[in-house]
């Protein structure tokens, strides 16, 4: 009677309310697999905006040269930008520019920020990277306040500051934030309490923003790399018996190279990574994931 064909009509809607559920998103992740199949301008930043903070050395340097030769227009900034120069001279289109700004100071960010909104105004920000920081290898009771400071600011608040000076202009560019971490965010490799806290803070911020911004569109993720060759620990690589503590240390037997650590950013800048946020991407080498090794 009417009640069987109302339990049938019941049985038939879970039975198939789930399943049109399951075959429309499976119909949109084919959707989306065949619009995305051979759609290189994923993986092109042609025509993006960025900026790089600390772009005239070692890993900001290759950073910004890695966002040039995809396409993209780059602002950087550093103290002192004189060794930017042949760079400046070779894109002489424009499409580097250097600006001398301190971003461990309110002034120096200020600088950095009003110089996006006049660059790129309208157009918004693709992709900006906290790349600045610098190191005091000491132990923790020899600090003075004044050193502390130094490395809060410049690791630390610089990070912050400037990516809450630019969200309007990433938000405007459904754009996103890739910060500089290293190794020290998540161990402990005896080289300063006060880098490694301050790389744990840019983690977290990381995590955080990325929930706070992602209904803006904008994506937030940090690369923690291990020892890369730059002006900043090549003092330290000139030791042998040091380079081969990192070595060891190291599964791939080799300390990374700041054009390893520049693609990771880029492709996170890009829209192939557009799913990606909230994540910190390990250059290591491994080393993260070693253990206890006995070598008798
Ligand atoms: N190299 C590694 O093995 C390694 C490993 C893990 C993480 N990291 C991280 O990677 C980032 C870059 O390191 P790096 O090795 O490339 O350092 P680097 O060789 O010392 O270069 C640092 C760059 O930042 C600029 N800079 C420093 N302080 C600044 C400030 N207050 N305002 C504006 N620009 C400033 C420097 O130019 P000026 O001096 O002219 O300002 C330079 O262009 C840092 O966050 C570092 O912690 C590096």
């Amino acid at each position: 009677g009417p009640r069987v064909a109302l339990l049938l009509v019941y049985i038939k809607s879970i039975l198939l309310h789930p399943l049109k559920s399951i075959l429309r998103t499976s119909m949109f992740s084919l959707a989306l697999a065949i619009a995305a199949a051979g759609d290189r301008s994923l993986w092109s930043l042609a025509d993006r905006t960025a900026v790089v903070t600390g772009g005239s050395k070692g890993l900001g340097r290759a950073i910004v040269e890695e966002l040039l030769d995809h396409g993209c227009t780059v602002l950087t900034c550093a103290r002192d930008v004189s060794p930017l120069a042949d760079l400046l001279s070779r894109e002489a289109g424009g499409r580097c520019i250097a600006i001398e700004a301190d971003v461990s100071t309110a002034s120096g960010r200020a600088l950095l920020v009003s110089e996006v909104e006049a660059r790129f105004g309208a157009r918004g920000l693709d992709v900006l990277v906290n790349n600045v920081g610098t190191n005091l290898r000491k132990a923790s009771v020899d600090y003075t306040d004044d050193e502390y400071e130094m490395l809060h600011a410049t690791n630390q608040a610089s990070a912050f500051h400037l990516s809450r000076g630019c969200h309007s202009a990433l938000k405007r560019a459904r754009g996103c934030v890739v910060s500089v971490s290293s190794v020290s965010g998540s161990s402990n490799d005896a080289t300063g309490a006060v880098y490694h806290m301050t790389k744990a803070a840019l983690e977290h911020m990381t995590r955080y923003l990325a929930c706070e911004w992602g209904p803006d569109g904008i994506r937030v993720n940090a690369v923690a790399p291990w020892f890369i060759r730059t002006p900043l620990t090549a003092p330290l690589l000139a030791q042998e018996p040091f380079h081969d503590a990192v070595r060891r240390a190291t599964p791939l037997r080799r300390v990374g190279e700041p054009c390893e650590v520049a693609s990771t950013v880029a492709f996170l800048a890009m829209r192939a990574a557009g799913y990606i946020t909230g994540q910190v991407v390990g250059i290591d080498g491994g080393m993260m994931q070693e253990g206890f090794r006995y070598v008798g």
